[in-house]
This record gives C-alpha cells, sequence and structure tokens, in this order.
C-alpha cells in the first residue's frame, strides 16, 4: 500500500491517536490530527530535515526496564550498550542540542538537561497527588518530560503541545527509546485548541503564561478545556510582593525577549478568578537557583547565572526582580 505525505508524518502519533479516539476528548482527534500534518508538512525550522535523518538513524534497542516514576525519566536494556555504541547514541542526542528539559536516562546516555524539570515535577507532585486515569494536557509542553512523569503518576493518557519544533524532536528521540503510546507532543499552541470540548481531567500549564501577550486570555482559552471538576495547575513568575502589582518589562527580562507579564500573586489570583476558575490555591513559591537552572554539556549556551546581576543575585541583569515562580491549583468553575 502507498502512504501518503500525511499518513508517513502522522505515523510516530497513530497510536496515541487511536487510544485518544477511544476517550472522551475524541471530538479533538480531527484538529490535532490536521494541525499536526499541516505543520510538521511544511515545518517552519531549517534544522527540522537534519533532525529527522538523525531521527531516522536511532539504534533499535530492545527495552528491559522503563521507568516513568523516578527523576530521571529512562529506559535500560538487559544488556548494557558497548563503548563505541554508547558514544555513538550520546552523539546522536547530541546533535538535538540544546536539551532545556530532563533529565533522561537513555540505555546508560544520561541527558543532563538545563533545567532540573525533575525539582519542579517533584513540586507538582505533592500537590497533584496520584493522578488515578486522569485524561492531562500539558499546554507548553517542551519535550514531554512532564508528560512522561504525569504517566508514572498513574495518568491515562497525556497530551502534550508545544510550538518548539525542536521539542517535538526532542520528544519523538526519546520516545524511539521508551515508547510510550500514552504520550504525544504535538506541534500547537494553546490558540489551536481554544473552543474545542471540555475533556481532560487536568490541565498544566507551566511556564508558558509570562510568554503570552495576552495573559488572561490564556487562561480563558484552558478553563473551557476542562471538564467539570477538572484541574489546573498553573506555575509562572511572580513578584513576591503583597498587594496589586504588574511588572511588564521593557526590552529583556533575565535575558529573554519575550516575557511580557509578570504579576503580584493578587493580580494573578484576579486574573484566575476572571477566567473562570474557583478555588485557587497556592501549593508552592520557589526562588529559581543557579542549581535548578543552569548550563551543562547538553545546553552550551548562557544560563541563569549569567542572566543574574552578580552584585546582587535578587536582581536580574537588567535591574528587575529576580526569578520567583508560583505553582497554583485552580478549579474549573
Ligand atoms: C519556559 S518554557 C516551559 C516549558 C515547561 N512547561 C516547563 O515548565 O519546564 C515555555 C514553553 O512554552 C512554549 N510556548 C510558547 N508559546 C506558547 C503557546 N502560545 N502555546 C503553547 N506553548 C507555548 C514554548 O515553546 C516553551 O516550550
Amino acid at each position: 500500500m502507498v502512504q501518503s505525505v500525511a499518513q508517513i508524518i502522522s505515523a510516530p502519533f497513530a497510536p496515541f491517536f487511536a487510544h485518544w479516539q477511544q476517550s472522551g476528548a475524541a471530538a479533538w482527534l480531527p484538529r490535532l490530527r490536521a494541525l499536526t500534518q499541516a505543520r510538521l508538512q511544511a515545518p517552519r525550522h531549517g534544522d527540522w530535515a537534519r533532525w529527522m535523518s538523525l531521527l531516522a538513524r536511532l539504534p533499535d534497542i530492545q527495552a528491559h526496564e522503563r521507568s516513568f516514576a523516578q527523576p530521571c525519566v529512562g529506559v535500560t536494556s538487559a544488556q548494557p550498550l558497548d563503548a563505541p555504541a554508547h558514544g555513538e547514541l550520546r552523539a546522536a542526542l547530541m546533535g538535538l542540542h540544546p536539551w532545556r528539559k530532563g533529565p533522561f536516562c537513555l540505555h546508560g546516555v544520561m541527558i543532563d538537561a538545563e533545567w532540573r524539570s525533575d525539582w519542579k515535577w517533584a513540586r507538582a507532585a505533592q500537590a497533584l497527588g496520584d493522578l488515578d486515569n486522569a485524561m492531562v494536557l500539558d499546554l507548553g509542553c517542551g519535550n514531554g518530560y512532564y508528560g512522561y512523569r504525569a504517566l508514572g503518576a498513574g495518568a491515562r493518557l497525556v497530551l502534550g503541545i508545544d510550538p518548539g519544533l525542536r521539542f517535538v524532536a526532542q520528544f519523538l528521540a526519546v520516545n524511539h527509546f521508551l515508547r510510550s503510546d500514552r504520550l504525544a507532543v504535538l506541534p500547537l499552541a494553546d490558540e489551536d485548541l481554544a473552543d474545542q470540548a471540555a475533556s481532560v481531567d487536568l490541565l498544566l500549564s507551566m511556564g508558558v503564561l509570562y510568554h503570552r501577550r495576552d495573559p488572561l486570555r490564556h487562561l480563558k482559552i484552558l478553563r473551557p478545556l476542562l471538564q467539570s471538576g477538572g484541574r489546573l495547575l498553573l506555575e509562572t513568575l511572580v513578584l513576591d510582593v503583597s498587594g496589586d502589582a504588574l511588572l511588564e518589562p521593557t526590552g529583556r527580562y533575565a535575558q529573554m525577549r519575550n516575557v511580557y507579564a509578570i504579576p503580584s500573586m493578587t493580580r494573578l489570583q484576579a486574573w484566575l478568578r476572571a477566567a473562570g476558575f474557583r478555588q485557587i490555591e497556592l501549593v508552592d513559591l520557589t526562588v529559581t537557583t543557579s542549581a535548578e537552572q543552569r548550563g551543562t554539556d547538553w545546553m552550551r549556551f548562557q544560563s541563569l547565572a549569567d542572566f543574574l546581576d552578580p552584585t546582587d543575585l535578587g536582581r536580574t541583569c537588567e535591574g528587575y526582580p529576580a526569578p520567583v515562580r508560583a505553582m497554583l491549583i485552580a478549579q474549573r468553575g
């Protein structure tokens, strides 16, 4: 049978789509499929072809044990790889540099990513508890690290979406070894899901809100996607001050060009209420340190330590308050 380009592009996601079709969110499927095919058929990233050829050459290694519930999401084989095979695998995965989210441990190769995403997940997991067969949407999911952890915590299916094609390529590389058909990272953005039917039990929006020019719009897109009784876990930069306040950086914030709004807790809770969320609870407030976000072999560009004022670590190099992240849980009202 001759396969169409659309079928070839969708092939890695087909088992996930089959599960999604059987779920309460089946109504989303035509749009998920059509947008994924459209974006991957005409990818807007000059490295996409190189990444795909790299993926096509990844070795097939029999998985012995997979671990999604451990900080280093990973897989082992019955026999450890010999040194040349280990070197080749490491070099192939390095071809997808920079790795922002991790760690992953794939057949003896540890991807020590820029972020200790396991630390953020530990904070989230403590607040969320057992995910008990939940349907999860991770919006702005990066390479899917948290999706694996959600499966490890009991989720039934996890849809990750992220417009960054490098993250999609990294997911496909990792999942070549982890072989989960319960998680996908699709090249979509929040606006792509606006007005889809209420279907998911848990929505993760972590590190996305401050990248949106209109944060309230982001929250308003999220609420209708949740089933009644569904929960949102929102993690974002905040100003650690009392009362109503909003920082709208002019120019860069900690060297990032796309940080538009950092609210106080009072302002953030008002946004959540305005978007229709109720029972809003602050579950964590953490100062980001250069132990959690740092340069490694797998992320060789500058990192947080380079973005803070060396004479005052409480300030960014632009003179703004240094990053503090709040994690909140809210219910669909
Ligand atoms: C700071 S990273 C956070 C990644 C991950 N959620 C975490 O907490 O570690 C922000 C992510 O949001 C994605 N993103 C940016 N705009 C988005 C949008 N409109 N919809 C969905 N994701 C978006 C970026 O590509 C990036 O992967």
